[in-house]
């Protein structure tokens, strides 16, 4: 009997979700001759029973594209399913029919693409006997034992050329501009994109800022001429002693909280403190959005196809991930839940600071 085998994108969609589909099928159809079933909206395509066929035609076009062409979810988890009743949230465990819907299905095993989200659930259903492959996903590269995760250099790449707008109208208007890039608890998005973008003032989740610093810095640049300062400023950010900025709260979300709105309450604080003029602007889900860049294409593409190896070679329950410029595989179970922060002594931070860039301390 022919082998098949399912995949799903998880948690929040991020550029090069696609490419890896395409890879991941094509790779499984032309090398291994298995059949590959998609699910639809993550783990709610399980529980829902939601499929579509990846034949290698319907996954052709499709390496370039941004968003998932399955759809996601970063509510759907089978151990932790909500439902209304009453007009409450009540959560029941979906996992048994699942799994029966598996074995349905003949499915040998599961490819999932996802965060620390998506392999905390896959981490669950191996233990329940589902063998998986992981993929690592997330603008974010938080992701444990991954130097990289695909959808992060895109998302860089939009970051900083925004910065670089900012950059002729602060300069034109004489004005403090504050970007403020996603990337939850981890400021490897935003130390990218401030690095690429010529940031004056980098702010990271891992690092509370002084205000005092930040203002004496852009009062600085106004003394020596320099009429504007630019502020990457990470969402997670948050002064000494202060408290990062929630923006809504989720309930049927297994991470509840998003974060964003620090760069308007900063840019307040900044104009209060040094009669400087501000203006801040939120990126939000820009970064997600539209064409993958060449370089998460082609990163997406050796994930999808060492991913396939991997199904091909029955070596279930572990994550492709890059390390150095090698392609390797690490447990799932070592990955789930985790967050990959910046470390304090990492290289960039320290060439930020070597080319004069505060870290608001
Ligand atoms: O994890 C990716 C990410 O874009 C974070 O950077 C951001 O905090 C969060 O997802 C936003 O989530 P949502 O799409 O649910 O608003």
């Amino acid at each position: 009997m022919a082998r098949k085998v399912g995949i799903l994108t998880g948690g929040g969609d991020c550029p090069g979700l696609n490419a890896v589909i395409r890879a991941v099928s094509k790779s499984l159809i032309l090398q291994n001759n298995i059949k590959v079933i998609g699910f639809e909206d993550g783990f709610d395509g399980l529980i829902f029973r939601k499929t579509v066929d990846l034949t290698y035609d319907a996954v052709s076009g499709i390496l370039q594209t941004g968003g998932t062409i399955l759809g996601t979810s970063n509510k759907a988890n089978p151990f932790r399913h909500a439902i209304e009743k009453n007009g409450k949230l009540e959560y029941v465990d979906k996992s048994k029919e699942v799994l029966a819907y598996i074995e349905e299905l003949q499915l040998e095993a599961l490819v999932c693409i996802g965060g620390d989200g998506t392999m905390a659930i896959s981490k669950q259903m191996i233990e329940m006997g589902v063998p998986i492959v992981g993929v690592p996903k997330t603008i974010d590269n938080d992701i444990f034992h991954t130097d990289m995760t695909f959808g992060y250099d895109t998302a860089v790449t939009i970051a900083a050329e925004a910065i670089d707008r900012i950059h002729t109208t602060a300069q034109s208007h004489h004005r403090i501009m504050l970007v403020e890039v996603m990337g939850r608890y981890a400021g490897w998005l935003t130390l990218a994109a401030g690095i690429a973008g010529g940031a004056d003032i980098i702010l990271l989740p891992e690092i509370d800022y002084n205000l005092d610093v930040v203002c004496d810095r852009c009062l600085e640049r106004s003394r020596k001429g320099r009429r504007f300062s630019i502020i990457a400023v990470s969402e997670g950010a948050k002064p000494i002693n202060g408290n990062r900025v929630v923006s809504r709260v989720i309930k049927d979300s297994p991470d509840q909280i998003r974060l964003g709105g620090i760069a308007i309450k900063l840019g307040n604080d900044i104009e209060d403190q040094t009669g400087l003029e501000t203006r801040a602007t939120v990126l939000g889900h820009l970064q997600r959005g539209g064409s993958p860049t060449p370089f998460d294409r082609i990163l997406a593409t050796r994930y999808g196809v060492a991913a396939a190896e991997l199904v091909g070679k029955r070596q279930y329950n572990e994550m492709v991930a890059l390390r150095g410029n090698e392609i390797v595989s690490v447990p799932i179970r070592d990955v789930g839940g985790k967050t990959r922060t910046v470390p304090l002594d990492s290289p960039l931070i320290h060439t930020a600071e070597a080319v004069g860039t505060s870290m608001g301390i």
